[in-house]
């Protein structure tokens, strides 16, 4: 079948032939690698319509609020999988059958124990550090201890650090919350699931062991999973960049954590709940509205809005339905912040501006309500959310080496600063 092209004509009249690419699904992309041959660059910041890759592991359709892990929908996924079969599925392209799920839960949990001496990093920071500070600190540190096996462009060496990174990552976020505690660190378990393990080493004290709920650990399970990944965001963007250089996958994962972190990404969860626990109550919802609204107020509402969802974010829908159960199950159905958040997502969505700018709940808006239920502080809430999208990250990682000839990535500018000029003419630098 011939190649369909763009042509792009100049106003001289000079054209240039464009390849378009198609993926399995989406937008057709223009490509215009070579485009610099012939004397331009594109601009487009913050990438509204630029692909920076190809991939295979995730694909959202923004219109129609679908979300597919390696084809899977998301919302098949939560209800049937646990967090490693979808971790599991991210890196590989396949779930697991029985075989393969106990082993890759073996091998996980081979590596669960942090090295002894990381105890010296969590000491050097103040106790009331932020986790997610703590934890990407404690993931860079990790490239400090493996110094064999880290050829990037060695497939059995990527798998193994891949493993590394999902077994280790509970234990650094689980610690990072107890060291702002003051609280003894609790050591993985490997009789338990990767979630149950997770809620354990945070919740359980040496004088009181935490009692497993497994309708808690089941929405935690699905917390993780509704993460876990979401096509180039600007988090993995990050990894991606810093994995074109060779750079190991620790440092990657620290540079996804960082902008992770920020409120206008993975922060918003934790911003969210702040927002809604400064409303308080549903008689200041529409001042927070109308702030949202306010082109000279920097405030947004958090937990609401996304680049690529002009529709509703299924795992919003999801996470909606888990802060049901879960606030049921712990008798908290009257809970104020989940009813302040029902009202104000069905006031925003009612309000032109909101519906105009195709502005929905996404993820971040109720997973902070849940998360407090469960005894999760605010604090912890982006350091879950890279806890889970570890599994993407690492996926996406791994998935630039098996492609042909990695470049590193380097974007081009449009430049707006002086233009060239003389140190001796500007500064009458005497010759001598
Ligand atoms: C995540 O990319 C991903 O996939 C991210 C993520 C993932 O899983 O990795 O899904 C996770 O980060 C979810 C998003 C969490 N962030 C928030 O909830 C913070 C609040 N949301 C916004 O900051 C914003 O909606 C973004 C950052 C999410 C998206 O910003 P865009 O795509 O750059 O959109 P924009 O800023 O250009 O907004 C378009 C218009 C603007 O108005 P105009 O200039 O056109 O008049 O919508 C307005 C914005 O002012 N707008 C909002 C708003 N979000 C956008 N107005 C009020 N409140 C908001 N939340």
């Amino acid at each position: 079948m011939e190649q369909k092209k763009a042509k792009l004509v100049l106003e001289d009249g000079t054209s240039f032939d464009l390849p378009i690419i198609e993926g399995t699904m989406g937008k057709p992309a223009i490509d215009i690698s070579n485009l610099s041959q012939n004397g331009f660059v594109t601009y487009d910041p913050g990438f509204m319509s630029t692909a920076s890759c190809d991939s295979a592991i995730t694909y959202i359709d923004g219109e129609n609020s679908t979300l597919l892990y390696r084809g899977y929908p998301i919302e098949q996924l939560a209800e049937n999988c646990d967090f490693l079969d979808v971790s599991y599925l991210l890196l590989n392209g396949e779930l697991p059958n029985q075989n393969e799920k106990n082993s890759y839960v073996s091998e996980v949990k081979k590596h669960y124990l942090l090295h002894d001496q990381l105890n010296s990093v969590f000491r050097g920071f103040r106790r009331d550090a932020h986790p997610m500070a703590v934890m990407q600190a404690v993931v860079a540190s990790k490239s400090a201890f493996y110094f064999e096996e880290m050829n990037v462009y060695n497939r059995n060496h990527r798998k193994l650090s891949a493993n590394r990174l999902i077994a280790k990552v509970p234990s650094i976020a689980a610690w990072s919350y107890l060291y702002n505690l003051g609280r003894p660190f609790n050591y993985p378990r490997s009789d338990l699931g990767y979630a149950a393990n997770f809620l354990n080493m945070l919740f359980s004290s040496p004088t009181q062991p935490y009692e497993i709920n497994p309708i808690l650990v089941k929405a935690f399970e699905k917390i993780l999973i509704l993460h876990a990944d979401h096509e180039q965001n600007a988090s993995t963007s990050t990894v991606r960049l810093v994995g074109s250089s060779g750079a190991n996958p620790f440092a990657c994962v620290a540079a996804g954590i960082a902008s992770l972190w920020g409120p206008a990404h993975g922060g918003a969860n934790e911003a969210t709940l702040k927002m809604l626990q400064e409303i308080k109550n549903e008689s200041r919802i529409n001042e927070y509205i109308e702030r949202a609204k306010d082109k000279t107020d920097s405030f947004r509402l958090m937990g609401f809005g996304h680049r690529v969802y002009r529709n509703k974010d299924p795992r919003a829908e999801i996470m909606r339905k888990t802060c049901h159960e879960v606030l049921s199950e712990l008798g908290l159905e009257n809970d104020s912040i989940f009813k302040l958040a029902l009202k104000l997502e069905k006031i925003a969505l009612e309000d032109d501006y909101f519906v105009e700018k195709k502005l929905y709940p996404n993820v971040d808006f109720y997973s902070g309500i849940v998360m407090r239920a469960m005894g999760i502080p605010n604090s912890m809430f982006t350091a879950v959310f890279a806890l889970a999208r570890t599994a993407g990250w690492i996926a996406h990682w791994n998935e630039m080496f098996l492609g042909e000839n990695l470049k590193i990535g380097r974007p081009r500018q449009i430049y707006q600063g002086k233009r060239f000029r003389n140190l001796s003419q500007d500064r009458n630098v005497s010759k001598d």
